[in-house]
């Protein structure tokens, strides 16, 4: 490598120093590997031969179990080794064009180093790249190649927003409430929902529950008279939303809402 440097710098004394004129007396002093600085009689010549390392390759990038909205970024130091680097962190989400950048440096003695992104979104797919400059130098690695990692999945964060509506009775005995609910997202992640669960009891009758899933965001309960207590959750994979409920009142029951 020095050997080729010292020819590529003769190369670029022909080419830029010696025309016009020939100087007498050329030092150079060569710091780090990565920059020159040479004197010459008539005055300073400051020019660089960068070494412009390799990227760096990501090793993985992996979730915590248990932490949600994190990945956890490792990769190995580009060649030359022997350099202080500044480096730069790119992630985008896998559905997005926009991408976000973090800069950290590496010393010489870090050989692999790891880094949590947070603030992620849930259960979504990131591509994230590195790329790296010597500290004294100018010229950037290439991007390393795009890894992919995707954060945990959780349970669903926000309750649905729930209403009813309820059918006028002919009797007293029976009528028909209709529940709508919309699904609030704190994140809009890829989140994936396998349905939700609806459980209703008369009020004076907690034992008495009945448990009905679906997948539609509205049902149909064929009530008796008597005032009810109902709760929507949503859930994945992981785990169930918090409880969304409401009241519905005895038939005969001033009803203090709607
Ligand atoms: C060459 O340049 C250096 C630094 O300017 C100076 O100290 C030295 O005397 C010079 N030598 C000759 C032979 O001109
Ligand atoms: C991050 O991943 C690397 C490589 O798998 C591992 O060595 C390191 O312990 C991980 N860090 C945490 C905090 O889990
Ligand atoms: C991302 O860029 C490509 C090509 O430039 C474009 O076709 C696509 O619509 C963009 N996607 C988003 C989400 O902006
Ligand atoms: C990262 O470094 C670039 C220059 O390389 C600078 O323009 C940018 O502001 C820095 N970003 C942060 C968040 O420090
Ligand atoms: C990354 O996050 C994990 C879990 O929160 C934590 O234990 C670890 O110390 C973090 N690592 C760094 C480098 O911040
Ligand atoms: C609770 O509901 C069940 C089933 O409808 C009924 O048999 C029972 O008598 C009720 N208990 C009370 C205290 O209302
Ligand atoms: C309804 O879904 C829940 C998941 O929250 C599940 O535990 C339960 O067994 C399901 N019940 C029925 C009747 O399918």
């Amino acid at each position: 490598r020095v050997g080729s440097l010292r020819r590529d710098l003769i190369l670029f004394f022909y080419l830029i120093i010696v025309p016009p004129s020939t100087p007498g007396n050329i030092s150079c002093i060569y710091h780090y590997n990565v920059k020159f600085t040479c004197i010459y009689e008539f005055g300073y010549v400051f020019f660089s031969i960068s070494v412009k390392t390799k990227p760096p390759k990501i090793v993985s990038v992996e979730k915590i179990p248990g932490v949600k909205q994190l990945l956890n970024v490792t990769w190995d130091k580009p060649d030359p080794t022997l350099l202080d680097l500044n480096c730069r962190l790119r992630y985008r989400n896998t559905n997005s064009n926009t991408s976000i950048t973090v800069n950290f440096t590496m010393n010489q003695n870090e050989r692999r180093s790891s880094f949590n992104l947070t603030d992620l979104w849930d259960f979504t797919e990131y591509a994230i790249a590195i790329q790296c400059v010597g500290v004294e130098s100018e010229i950037w690695s290439e991007w390393s190649e795009e890894k992919i990692g995707r954060t945990e999945q959780q349970a669903p964060s926000r309750k649905v927003d729930l209403w009813r509506v309820i059918e006028s009775s002919p009797s007293a005995e029976n009528r028909y409430v209709h529940l709508m609910w919309k699904v609030l997202k704190e994140y809009p992640s890829s989140e994936c929902l396998l349905g939700y669960k609806i459980q209703y009891c008369p009020e004076n009758n907690a034992s008495f529950k009945m448990t009905q899933n679906t997948t539609d965001k509205v049902a149909k309960l064929l009530l008796t008279g008597e005032a009810y207590v109902i709760s929507v959750v949503a859930y994945n994979s992981v785990g169930e939303s918090p409880e969304a409920t409401l009241r519905i009142p005895s038939i005969g029951e001033k009803s203090t809402f709607f």
